[in-house]
């Protein structure tokens, strides 16, 4: 196999947020590293690479406090990249976390006046999403939430959070923009907890929105690992649900702060079984990578770790589908009773009554092993090379 096949092709639709490319580096022990990346730089590079699409927060095109003639210049040079490369803004969101104000949130602060500049500034933004054709608005709401017990009321906090996105639906209902909602989880970081903390809660919280249909989830693998939850058992339960409408690929080791390293590294047998459940499932949404270059690299090792997203996504999807092709693994697949589940437990017309007093050769079923060491053997040995 050459390693031509890895080289990303517009249909695998990979996108990134310029936020990704263009972190400087900051952390809580150290300023940048590296020189701020104007948008349309972070769109001319990624389209070099091979990406599709982009997501971008309104503070990656331009600065909090620009006037609004700085605004304009600089989405018309973020325009003009977008046009010249023919990359697409599949995504957008609103930063809603970095400035001062919002440090005890945006639309559960406690202080209604920021709610209200909150809103307005997700609303600024939306007009421009839809403007440049983003189909998917994120709503990560990474300074909802609290250090300490009483700071917050956790379920008058959910009925300002609900407030918000009812009032952010109807907007985006009455302008007539085709864009959908996508709520991004995640327990801890900046906040010490934040609400909405895992793809479960985000899911129950949609049910009680005026819109539900307009809004889904966009999970990020980070988020649920550093919660020790496995993210692609949570994407198949959002599929089922019909609720993916955005995935953020990213690396982490377990639980302990969000590391955002590039996909494929840390949790890469998690990896594997994350592109594997995204091709059974059907996902055709952005496949959008939400890491961070680490603050070791410079410019040069910025676009290594950009292009190792994609080129892992690919490597691991062959191996997906080689698993997948390989007689031995469809085997093991039937020998472990696998499609037996796709069976009703009851037949057609029957009720409770049928099973109510079902029997079973219990000492035969109990004595049977399921054959999964060998099937997950198979597995390892496909993403470690010797298949
Ligand atoms: C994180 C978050 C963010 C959000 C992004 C969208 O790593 O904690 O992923 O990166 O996805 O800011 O608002
Ligand atoms: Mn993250
Ligand atoms: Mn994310």
């Amino acid at each position: 196999m050459t390693s031509d096949v890895y080289v990303p092709k517009r249909e695998d639709k990979f996108s990134f947020g310029i936020w990704t490319v263009g972190w400087q580096g900051v952390d809580v022990f150290g300023g940048p590293v590296r020189p701020a990346m104007p948008a349309d730089r972070a769109v001319r590079k990624l389209a070099e690479l091979g990406a599709y699409g982009v997501n971008f927060h309104d503070n990656d095109v331009f600065d909090f406090d620009d006037s609004n003639a700085e605004r304009d210049q600089k989405i018309a040079a973020f325009r003009k990249a977008l046009d010249e490369t023919g990359l697409v803004v599949t995504t957008a969101t609103t930063n809603l976390f970095g400035h001062p104000v919002f440090k005890d949130g945006a639309f559960t602060a406690n202080e209604r006046s920021v709610r209200r500049f909150a809103l307005a500034k997700v609303m600024r933004n939306l007009d421009l999403a839809a403007d440049l054709g983003a189909k998917t608005y994120v709503f990560w709401g990474g300074r909802e939430g609290a250090e300490s017990g009483a700071a917050k009321d956790i379920a008058t906090a959910l009925e300002r959070y609900k407030e918000g996105l009812n009032l952010l639906s109807q907007y985006v209902l009455d302008q007539g923009y085709d864009i959908r909602f996508a709520i991004e989880p995640k327990p801890n970081e900046p906040r010490g907890d934040i609400l909405l903390p895992t793809l479960g809660h985000a899911l129950a919280f949609i049910n009680e929105l005026e819109h539900p249909d307009l809004v889904g989830v966009n999970p990020e693998i980070g988020h649920e690992e550093m919660a020790g939850i496995n993210y692609a058992h949570g994407i198949a339960q959002a599929m089922w649900h019909g609720k993916l409408y955005h995935i953020d690929l990213n690396g982490q080791h377990g639980p302990r702060y969000d590391q955002d390293l590039r996909f494929g590294a840390g949790n890469a047998r998690g990896a594997f079984w994350v592109v594997d459940t995204l091709l059974a499932g059907g996902y055709d949404g952005p496949v959008h990578f939400d890491y961070k270059p680490p603050r070791t690299e410079d410019d040069e090792g910025v676009w290594v770790s950009a292009a190792a997203c994609m080129r892992n996504y690919l490597i691991l999807r062959a191996k997906a589908r080689a698993f997948r092709a390989d007689p031995e693994v469809q085997a093991a697949l039937a020998a472990a009773r696998i499609p037996e589940l796709a069976q009703p437990t009851l037949a057609p017309g029957e009720t409770w009554r049928d099973v109510r007093d079902a029997t079973a050769d219990i000492d035969a079923l109990a004595a049977r092993g399921m054959g999964y060491e060998h099937l997950d053997q198979l597995a390892l040995e496909h993403l470690y090379g010797v298949r």
